[in-house]
């Protein structure tokens, strides 16, 4: 992590309306930047172009906020944070940033963002994270700031699963959990447990089954029609 020194409290306020643009190379350097990107950083365009973009990184960031925009940006998605930066002279500025990989010929051949001034309600939700970052008490992913369980990954990760094992999952929350705690306290024995909740689950699992074939014919259908070939 690249510590930049001295710091002070010294706040420029970006103007209202200006829009803050840097573009990189694959690895962070510095290729291209606005007028209003400059005027901000307080440095001159010939000492930021060709530079890494860590030149303008302040320390108050927590290092898992760049982890996060890096691996997001490698993704191929964007990334919108509120981001303190540090300026020429030791003082600060925040924006809200969105950095955006660039294509060219389907590949990633560099990065660019832009910044606009943020509202003072994000400057102090972003200070709070940073700190919770910092404490172990929040986690970033994917811009994402979220404390505990992150509940939207697991979401996520259940609706991409194929039907069969998503009715199967689901039938095992509320079916066969409730069934093993009440069979347990019945005394029912382990076999009797098993036999029944395979008699439960397979059920699900084969209508999932069937519904994904079912998927996948329309949706063969659908690009037939789409391409003219019925
Ligand atoms: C397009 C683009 C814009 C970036 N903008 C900033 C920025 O405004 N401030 C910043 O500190 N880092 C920015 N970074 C991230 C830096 O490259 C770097 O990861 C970060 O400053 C942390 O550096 P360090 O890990 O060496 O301390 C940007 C990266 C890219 C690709």
């Amino acid at each position: 992590m690249r510590n930049n020194q001295p710091v002070t409290n010294e706040e420029y306020i970006l103007p209202e309306g200006l829009t803050l643009v840097s573009k990189t190379d694959l690895n962070g350097t510095i290729t291209e930047c606005n007028d209003a990107f400059e005027l901000a950083s307080g440095f001159s365009r010939a000492q930021l172009i060709g530079q890494p973009h860590n030149m303008i990184r302040h320390p108050d960031v927590p290092e898992a906020v760049f982890s996060d925009l890096w691996a997001t940006l490698k993704m191929g998605a964007t990334w919108t944070q509120i981001v303190k930066n540090r300026r020429a002279n030791g003082g600060f500025y925040w924006v809200k940033g969105n950095t955006t990989p660039i294509y060219s010929g389907g590949k990633i051949c560099g990065y660019m963002s832009l910044r606009e001034k943020p509202t003072p309600q994000e400057v102090s939700e972003a200070t709070q994270a940073y700190q919770d970052i910092n404490n172990g008490n929040a986690k970033i992913k994917n811009a994402r700031i979220y404390s505990g369980i992150d509940w939207l990954a697991i979401k996520n990760a259940y609706f991409k699963l194929n039907p069969q094992y998503q009715l199967t999952i689901m039938l095992a929350f509320f079916y066969l959990i409730p069934y093993i705690i009440y069979a347990k306290l019945d005394g029912h024995s382990l076999l009797e447990m098993i036999a029944v909740g395979i008699f439960g689950l397979l059920p699900p699992y084969i209508y999932g089954l069937l519904k994904l074939k079912d998927d996948r014919f329309k949706r063969a259908t659908l690009r037939s029609i789409a391409g003219g070939e019925t």
